[in-house]
Parts: structure tokens; sequence; C-alpha cells
């Protein structure tokens, strides 16, 4: 049970408490916040609401502890890197129910997402000390003009304080992946969990204690956005900002001051498919790469692009693979579970409404059950519905038929979001030249989108086209 055995010292009554300098601790304005489970639709936990004058506190541990953190050699960070990993990975089961109470998310993905997180904690030290122990070493003769008069060592210093903001779809492993590099490099962390998905980071920062790291190195603030969301992106004590999520990174970026920002916002992944496509191998990556998680990751195929010729024969085999989905509770293991909050099941509702009036084809009737949406492939979407650009985040996928592989590509990189993309096709050659054309952060060929191996590029993506960041071709 959460909050039970080696996790006990981080509940006070049934409320969760916050981390600072090495200690949970119980925030002085008495008050807290629910945590709604998405599938009973009542509060599950409840989590301390911080306040300021606490978040200010929390600031100065933090600096205090980078400090000498920054002094410690890498292979001391390592060793204890890998034993919160080890621990992580321990404790698995009980993360695990958290991230299926609080967000839904199915029973074995729940699992699986502590365990990748356990190692890509480990990554993270093994790549660091390599990383990090080298330096550079320039002479001065090498620019024109000058003579070997002058040397030039560099060496990689830490940030400082990093304020991380995971989302609430992957609240451990997106939070493991700005810890781990951010204390590997010697940073100290002020950890902003998602309200949603709170509990789980809570005990997944409890391994870190566990594994013994120092008094301040880690904190982690739970609390409303309107009380110390704002105060904490916009505090003087921060360095860097690492953020996880949607739109809210806009205006982060606008209030937050001058300071490196790390961000990964919105994706619309495109899928193309081509005439000569294994259509078989298209479909099941359609459902997999579409419908797990009930559509709420931000790899998640978001739009399917597919030669009119083809359309019918692919739209039929996804239809017959989603009618074999098993729809219900996330403890049960269900392919698709309910969606995070109401609101979220009203704005994908929302989209859906959109499409029926502008008259998309429904290839199965649309059906909820609270917060629960049945699987939905929507056909013949045309560039005026809104879901042709939205990101529903979650189980409705569009199908735009296209004539001409420049039109999907165009469709792609009409969109705001460029974060992964996805090509089938036999013919290799075309499959890297659309690849290239397709501004998105990476592009997978004959295969779903998706972030792992968790060591691949990953990284920023701002929602407007002009910035998007091509990584990999
Ligand atoms: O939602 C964003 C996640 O990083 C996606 O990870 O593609 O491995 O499911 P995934």
């Amino acid at each position: 049970m959460a909050g039970s055995g080696v996790f006990a010292e981080i509940l006070d009554g049934d409320v969760f408490k916050y981390y600072t300098d090495g200690a949970w601790k119980t925030s002085s304005s008495g008050k807290s916040v629910p945590i709604i489970n998405p599938t009973t639709r009542s509060t599950q936990y409840k989590v301390q609401a911080c306040t300021q004058e606490e978040v200010n506190k929390v600031m100065e541990t933090a600096k205090t502890a980078q400090k000498l953190w920054a002094k410690t050699p890498l292979w001391k960070r390592a060793e204890l890197l890998h034993k919160a990993a080890a621990i992580l990975k321990e404790q698995k089961a009980p993360i695990a129910e958290c991230l299926v109470k609080e967000i839904a998310k199915p029973a074995k993905d729940a699992v699986t997402e502590v365990v990748r997180s356990g190692d890509l904690v480990s990554y993270c030290a093994e790549e660091g000390v390599r990383i990090l122990g080298e330096g550079k070493f320039l002479v001065s003769d090498s620019f024109p003009g000058n003579e070997r008069s002058k040397y030039c060592l560099t060496s990689k210093i830490p940030l400082g304080v990093i304020l991380a903001i995971p989302p609430f779809n992957y609240p451990v492993n997106l939070a493991v992946s700005k810890i781990g590099p951010a204390l590997i490099a010697g940073n100290s962390l002020v950890l902003k969990p998602p309200t949603q998905g709170a509990v789980a980071a809570l005990h997944m920062v409890h391994c870190f204690h566990l594994a013994g790291f120092p008094k301040g190195l880690i904190n982690c603030v739970t609390g409303r956005g309107s009380e110390i969301g704002d105060f904490l992106t916009m505090h003087p004590g921060v360095d860097c900002i690492s953020f996880t999520g949607g739109d809210t990174g806009i205006a982060i970026s606008k209030k937050a001051g001058m300071v490196p920002l790390q961000m990964e916002l919105g994706g619309k992944d495109a899928c193309i498919i081509l005439e000569d496509a294994d259509l078989d191998l298209v479909a099941s990556s359609i459902v997999k790469g579409g419908f797990s998680y009930s559509g709420q990751r931000c790899t998640a195929i978001k739009v399917v692009l597919v030669m009119e010729s083809v359309a019918d024969a692919l739209v039929e085999k996804v239809n017959a693979k989603l009618a074999k989905l098993t729809v219900g509770a996330p403890e049960d293991d269900c392919d698709i579970t309910p969606v995070v909050t109401e609101s979220s099941a009203n704005f994908i509702e929302g989209l859906v409404t959109d499409a029926k009036q502008k008259e998309a084809t429904f290839c199965q009737e649309y059906k909820r059950e609270g917060n629960l949406i049945y699987p939905l492939l929507l056909d013949n979407v045309r560039p005026d519905m809104r879901i042709a650009w939205e990101e529903p985040f979650g189980p409705v996928l569009p199908v735009i038929r296209i004539n001409s592989v420049e039109e999907g590509i165009h469709h792609c990189n009409a969109s705001n979001f460029g974060l992964q993309g996805c090509v089938f096709t036999r013919d290799i050659n075309k499959a890297i030249l659309i690849g290239d054309a397709m501004e998105t952060g990476t592009v997978q060929i004959n295969s779903a989108p998706a972030r792992g191996p968790d060591h691949f590029p990953f990284q920023v993506n701002f929602p407007t086209p002009l910035l998007k960041k091509k990584l990999m071709p």
C-alpha cells in the first residue's frame, strides 16, 4: 500500500509530506491538495499545500547543498545514483500502485515505468562519469593571426539549482530523466511534481533519500499551482528550469528570468503511410503507437496521413485491431483506461463533437463513461477540423487521406508541434528523404514513435514551427 513499509515516514495522517533538507515535513499551511483517482473519480490521496515561505527555505537549502555537492568526486556521485536506482527497482510494486491509482496507468505499464526509470538513473551515472570526466585543451595558434602564446583548458561545471517539473503521464520516468543528469553533473534539485502523479513522485524521491544523498540536494514541494507555480518558476534561486508538459511551458518561458530552459512541450506526431507499406505492420503500429496508455503519451501517433489508394484497407485493419482492445480499469491491466481528469475527457469530447459537426467518418460509436473514453478512429478528417491539428491526449485518432507524399509532409510541417513522427514504406531511400523533410525531433522508419530507449535524443521542442529543432534525421 502507498505510504507503508519503507515509505511509512512520508505520510502524516492521510496527507503525504513534502521533502526538504533530508527530511519529510508537514506544511505550516495546514492545507492539502486532493488527488482524484481517474477511475473512481473520488479522492485517492492528499499532498501538502506548501507555502511560498516554505519554497524560499527549500531554495536556500538546495543552494547550500549544491555548493558541497559540486565538490564531491564524480565517482561518489555515481555510486549514490546507482544505489538510488537499485532501491527504485526494488520498490517498483508500491510506486507502480500509485501510478495505477493516481493516473490510471495500466498495471504492467506502471511497473515498466519504474523499472526503466531505475535503468535510466544508472545510465546517467555511467555516462556522466565518462562525459564529465573529459575536458578540452585548445591552443591559440589554431585561430588565424595568433601565435602559440596562450593555452585554454575547459571543463564542464554545474548550473546550480535546477527546478524540475515533470508531467502527469510519466511522473516518475520524466522526473528521473531530469534528476539523474542534474545530480551527476553536480547540481541540486527542487522537484515540483504534477498534482496527478505527485504521490508516485514522492515515493520515488524517498528512494533517493534511502540511498543516502546529502541533505538538501533533492527537494520535492507539492501544492497548488496558483499558490506556488509562478513563485517557483520566477524564483531568483533557480538557475535552470527543466519542464515537460503542454502550453504551460509558454507561460514559463515568458515569466522565467535569464536562466536556461529545457522544455519538451506537446506533439502532434504524424504517421505518413505510402502505398507500398506493409499494412499489417502499419495497423499494429498505429494501435500500439496511438492507443497505448489511452493515447496519453507525447510520442503517441496523433495524426495518420495515409495515401488514398491504401486508406480503405488500412482503416479496416486498424478497426479490426481496435475491436480487440480491452477497455476498463488500470488494475485489470486494460489497454484503454480512464483519461487523467474530467476536464481532459471534456476536452477530448469537444474535439470529437467538432469532428462530428464537420462530418468526419466515425469508425466506432463515440462512447464515454466518466473519464473512460472508448477507442475511436475518425476517418476522412479534413484540415478544417480541430482534431487535425490539436492534441487530444486521449484514445481518439484522426485519419487524413492524402493524394501525394508532399501533402503528408506539408501537413506534418504545418503543425505547431514537432516532437516525433514516423513513415511507413518498403523503400528505404524514400523513407530517409521523407524523414529528412519532416520537421520533427525524430522520425521512426516502419515503427511507431517512442521515446525509448531512454538515452536516445529527446530534447527541445518549441510549440512554433519556426523554432522546431531537428535532432535526428
Ligand atoms: O509522453 C512522453 C514520454 O516521454 C513518452 O515516452 O514514448 O516511451 O512512451 P514513451
